[in-house]
């Protein structure tokens, strides 16, 4: 079972939640102005090891020195490896020149690596380190809202290849993740609004009540207000540890309910380009928009509840319609074909993830082809 302790530290306050995965188990710590402290910290997690900083040139530029400085004051800091912002970092050259850096750094067996970044950082690093001398230990230090309630839990590491994305990759859990909450400040409004997403997602997947803390305090969560921001982080948080604890490798199926909205976005997502014209969390916002309602055609979801979700996508300025994405627009065919490339189809047959009302995501196994074509074809026609 997980518990979570609020501790003060250095006079702040600060969540830890533990993931508790037997041996790979390690905490979740989520506080304000964290990095100061961040040296000490980690020496007394990983007493002996060094630790050599993987970063992207945006978050190197607004962050790294204090990290820097509290690692230096131990002694500990073997120094950083800096990639270009963006997807393209994730890639087998990118990862091949990472790897190596490391290893000029020093990087031996019983040092570390700090993912310290958005997602892209947190999935390069942290496969790097799960293969750099046959697996060196990693910390993430997430600095994207999407990378604190997300991708920096629950061990999922990977790069991209012209066959899709995140196909090449490995398990490999962190001994920490420190989320550093002060850090989202300087994330731009757009960035900070496609991670909202995800933090939506923990609502309409299986958290009803946080869904409506959500509709009534998202301006504060949006705005940085003290304890708001830090409270939609944390039981995000808490509800993603929950589900890795459930199914962690993504065997009994508990894990893919965290793919709600994701097959219609990562379709769409992959129609984009993966690049600046739809960020993954307005992809996902869509795709969300199109699971609800698909599950309202099928007779599962209450109208309330799909008008409730979409409403509060485009309250809070995220987009709902496939109509939205600049430029060119997808067709059907291209639709059904980048679906059908999802990692969650199984022997051919496609599995969504979809919903019997607010905060009770199902997956659905039997989708009717024949419904869902229906459904797309109306759904791209509106575009
Ligand atoms: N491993 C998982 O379980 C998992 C889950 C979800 C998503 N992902 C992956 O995460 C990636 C997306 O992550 P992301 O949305 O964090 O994108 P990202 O890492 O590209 O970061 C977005 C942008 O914000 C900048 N940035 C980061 N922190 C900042 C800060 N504090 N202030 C200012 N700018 C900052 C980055 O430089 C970048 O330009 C995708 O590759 C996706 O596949 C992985």
């Amino acid at each position: 079972m997980m518990t979570d302790t609020m501790a003060a530290c250095g006079g702040r306050e600060e969540t830890r939640i533990d993931m508790a995965l037997a041996a790979r188990g390690y905490p979740i710590v989520i506080g304000e102005a964290l990095l100061p402290s961040a040296g000490p910290r980690l020496k007394d997690l990983l007493p002996g090891a060094r630790f050599a900083v993987v970063s992207d040139a945006n978050v190197a530029h607004l962050h790294l020195a204090p990290l820097k400085a509290s690692l230096e004051s131990e002694g500990k800091f073997l120094g950083s490896a800096i990639v270009a912002p963006g997807e393209s970092s994730k890639s087998f050259p990118v990862l091949a020149k990472l790897c190596e850096t490391l290893l000029e750094l020093g990087v031996e067996r019983g040092d570390c690596v700090i993912a310290f970044g958005g997602g892209v950082v947190g999935d390069l690093a942290g496969f790097a380190a799960s293969i750099l001398r046959r697996g060196v230990r990693v910390v993430q230090m997430p600095t994207t809202l999407l990378a604190q309630v997300d991708s920096a839990i629950g061990g999922k590491t990977g790069i991209d290849t012209k066959q899709g994305k995140n196909l090449i990759g490995t398990f490999h859990q962190p001994s920490l993740v420190l989320s550093d909450v002060s850090t989202l400040s300087t994330l731009s409004e757009r960035e900070f609004r496609a991670g909202y997403a995800e933090v939506a997602k923990y609502g309409l997947l299986g958290d009803a009540d946080f869904f409506a803390w959500l509709e009534e305090n998202w301006r504060d969560v949006f705005a940085g207000a003290p304890g708001k921001r830090r409270h939609a982080v944390e039981t995000s948080a808490r509800a993603k540890a929950d589900i890795v604890m459930a199914d962690e490798l993504e065997v009994s199926g508990t894990r893919a309910l965290l793919n709600l909205g994701h097959t219609f976005g990562h379709a769409l997502e992959a129609f984009a380009g993966y690049s600046d014209r739809l960020l993954h969390g307005e992809a996902i916002a869509i795709g969300m928009r199109l699971a609800f309602t698909y599950s309202l055609e099928c007779g599962l979801c209450s109208a309330e509840d799909a008008t409730k979700a979409e409403a509060h996508f485009r309250t809070v300025g995220l987009p709902t319609e496939i109509s939205a994405i600049p430029g060119d627009k997808p067709t059907l065919g291209e639709m059904l074909r980048l679906m059908a490339q999802d990692k969650k189809v199984k022997g051919g047959k496609l599995v969504l993830v979809l919903v019997r009302g607010i905060g009770q995501a199902f997956i659905e196994s039997n989708v009717s082809m024949e419904q869902l074509t229906d459904f797309l074809k109306r759904e791209c026609a509106r575009a």
